[in-house]
């Protein structure tokens, strides 16, 4: 880390990044309806990559580089690191998040990336491409969505809240998806965790349950953390910030309904 980062503001830093993603997110109009070279990963059909995410995260990871030099990067598409503990600063970068929505909706997908220092959440940041909305902000600084501060989230119990939840458990018939399924009011599948974590911040739906990597849900969590939100394992405990989570995301009351249910 060099002096110039750890002299910036908070608010500087944050500013910094809102200006990168709404860079990438002009582009990323720019480039839905053309442009696009598309392929898969892993043999599946499902899991696609454009040559927007690769260039995107090739450049954010840079941009991070070059602000904070002694930060590792943890991202999607293999320009990261991989650490082996979250000392020190880490950030987080998710490059199109909802790729499928992103080649084949053109909407409902986003950028991402989260800044921890420590292991300590300090800024996260989600931008809704098409929408041009921008979540941003952290405990020190508040939740902000474009510049309009966001308020704590109210409790809501497990049967009045609208969860999103994955489409490919469900799918699988995981008996765990279900049940939660079964228990709320009603369940939605979005194909994208950041714009599941934004309508979650903007009190659009009350919960989401999926298995995550960090990168979907590093940024999220520390915005969902700031308004009030339990964000937690199926055990209840701190997600793992360096690898995959069955990730569960709600109110408090919600959240103690939940992880009896997933226990039962
Ligand atoms: C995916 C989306 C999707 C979630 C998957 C993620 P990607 O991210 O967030 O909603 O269910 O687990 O991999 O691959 O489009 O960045
Ligand atoms: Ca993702
Ligand atoms: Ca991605």
């Amino acid at each position: 880390m060099t002096a110039d980062f750890k002299s910036m503001s908070l608010a500087a830093v944050d500013q910094t990044v809102v200006g990168w993603l709404e860079q990438l997110a002009t582009q990323a109009r720019e480039a839905v309806t053309h442009k696009l070279t598309v392929s898969t990963k892993g043999h599946d059909a499902r899991n696609l990559v454009t040559n927007v995410d690769r260039s995107n995260e090739e450049w954010l990871d840079q941009q991070i580089r070059t602000l904070d030099p002694g930060a590792k990067v943890v991202s999607e598409e293999g320009f990261g690191d991989h650490p082996a503990d979250m000392s020190g600063d880490v950030w987080f970068v998710d490059p199109i998040d909802g790729t499928m929505n992103f080649v084949h909706e053109h909407t409902d997908f986003a950028i991402m990336v989260a800044w921890y220092r420590d292991g300590e959440p300090k800024l996260g940041w989600i931008i809704d491409v098409m929408a041009h909305h921008i979540f941003h902000g952290g405990p020190e600084m508040g939740v902000f969505e474009n510049d309009q501060q966001l308020p704590k989230q109210p409790d809501v119990n497990l049967d009045q809240a609208v969860f999103a939840l994955s489409g490919r458990h469900l799918m699988q018939a995981d008996s765990s998806y279900q049940e939660v399924g079964r228990s709320v009011l009603a369940f939605r599948v979005l194909g994208s965790a950041g714009i599941t974590f934004a309508r979650i911040l903007a009190g659009q739906l009350n919960g989401y349950y999926a298995e995550l990597q960090p990168w979907d849900f590093a940024a999220g969590q520390v915005m969902a953390k700031t308004l009030g939100l339990e964000v937690t394992n199926v055990d209840g405990k701190p997600l793992d910030m360096l690898s995959s989570n069955a990730v569960i995301v709600t109110t408090s009351s919600a959240h103690r309904e939940v992880i009896t249910l997933l226990k039962s």
